[in-house]
């Protein structure tokens, strides 16, 4: 058995570009559809209900209009938030929630100091806390970022190079691990980098893909077709002119990870 029904994604925005990418690279012959809620960008310092509420108006269109066989919250934010009450409301389909990789750490470089680049929404969650307590290194430092994700989103270079020489400046030199705990960081590893100097990075794109890949074969949900799949993309912003301009950055990020 399996089935030809597209992958959903979703993501505040078009951060979520940086875990599709990954999907796409593993999965090359699934449809996918990605909802980038970009009129309600940032999620990072929303309430739980809020998020919950633009969560569950996604999956519901996801899923009931657009026939997904699985959703990927390409979001760290929503996950934390919203990833229990849509397991519990939409039980007929797989959720697939990304988290910040602060367990790759434990994994590969436990004894260096690392910096959580994440939302205030994720690093103030009840999720997010036990996998740090799960895997503290006592040697790590939680930042909120709040505001990055939108000069992310709104592609502003200039105040992303001022806000991260702000914010970042204090930890160049001393840093062995970043963990890029919002999607859209990864779209500013370079800035990151530039800042900090010679640090690694730590994602939750290729982990969440494989725990992708695993649940479809799991199910029996895999698309077993020999051409590569189509990818949709729609955005929420409020007129075409703005739609068109996230769609095109979109497709150009992700044709640029596709070479590399
Ligand atoms: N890309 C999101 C995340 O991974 C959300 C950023 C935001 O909207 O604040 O957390």
């Amino acid at each position: 058995m399996s089935s030809k029904k597209p992958i959903g994604f979703l993501d505040s925005g078009i951060g979520g570009v940086s875990v599709i990418s990954q999907a796409i690279k593993l999965l090359p012959n699934e449809d996918y559809f990605f909802f980038s809620d970009s009129v309600n960008n940032p999620y990072g310092d929303k309430s739980d209900g809020n998020i919950i509420s633009r969560c569950d108006f996604i999956a519901d269109f996801l899923i009931n209009k657009k026939n997904c066989k699985a959703v990927v919250i390409a979001c760290n934010t929503a996950s934390a938030k919203a990833v229990g009450f849509l397991r519990e409301k939409y039980t007929s389909i797989p959720f697939i929630a990304i988290e910040p990789a602060y367990k790759m750490v434990h994994d590969f470089n436990p004894d260096g100091f690392t910096l959580v680049m994440a939302t205030k929404g994720t690093l103030e969650s009840e999720k997010f806390h036990r996998l740090y307590t799960s895997y503290d290194n006592h040697n790590t430092e939680l930042l909120a970022c709040v505001g990055l994700a939108d000069l992310i989103e709104q592609n502003d270079i200039d105040g992303l190079k001022d806000y991260l020489n702000r914010t970042l400046g204090k930890y160049s030199g001393k840093t062995d691990n970043v963990v890029l705990g919002c999607t859209h960081y990864p779209l500013a590893k370079k800035e990151i980098g530039d800042v900090l100097g010679d640090v690694r990075f730590f994602d939750g794109a290729v982990g969440v893909s494989h725990q992708l890949k695993n649940v479809l074969a799991e199910r029996d949900l895999l698309n077993n077709q020999k051409e590569r799949g189509k990818i949709e993309f729609l955005d929420s912003s409020p007129t075409d002119e703005l739609k068109k301009i996230k769609e095109k950055r979109f497709f150009n990020i992700l044709h640029q990870e596709e070479k590399q």
